[in-house]
């Protein structure tokens, strides 16, 4: 069993796409065991992107997920990982397949509606940042 987290970005909030979303991947059979809306501050932005600190997207990064409200989730099954990443799409919607969410919802590579973990060991990082244990029902 893998788990991933997912957050749906401040481009599909505006748009009223949170249920819409979380909807798609529970359709699929992913199981939803952890769900909560909440407004980044910068610390936690910095915290859950990291990994891209050296680019020169990061800083508009950080003011993008910290713009409004976002719903994060999190969806546990057998290679959820994967299987999310197929659902989601590539990063950048103008190349995502057709039926993706991000295909579906994206707007631009920054404005892609969705994040989801890259690997069963960044879930577990990533969860833990938006997650006690005791808000997770798996
Ligand atoms: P996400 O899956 O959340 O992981 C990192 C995010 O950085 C990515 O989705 C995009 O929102 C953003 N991103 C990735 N590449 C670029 C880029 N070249 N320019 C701007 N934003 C990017």
């Amino acid at each position: 069993m893998e788990r991933s987290l997912v957050l749906v970005k401040p481009d599909a909030m505006e748009r009223g796409l949170a249920g819409v979303i979380v909807g798609r991947l529970q359709g699929a059979g992913l199981k939803l065991i952890g769900l909560k809306m909440l407004h980044m501050d910068k610390k936690l932005a910095e915290k859950h992107y990291a990994i891209h600190k050296s680019k020169a997207f990061f800083k508009d990064l950080v003011d993008y997920i910290t713009s409004t409200p976002i719903v994060a989730a999190v969806f546990e099954g057998e290679d959820a990982i994967a299987r999310i990443r197929k659902l989601m799409g590539a990063t950048d919607p103008s190349k995502a397949d057709a039926g993706t969410i991000r295909k579906d919802f994206g707007l631009d590579i920054q404005h892609n509606a969705t994040h989801a973990s890259d690997s069963p060991e960044n879930g577990k990082i990533e969860i833990a940042n938006f997650f006690k244990k005791n808000e997770l029902y798996g």
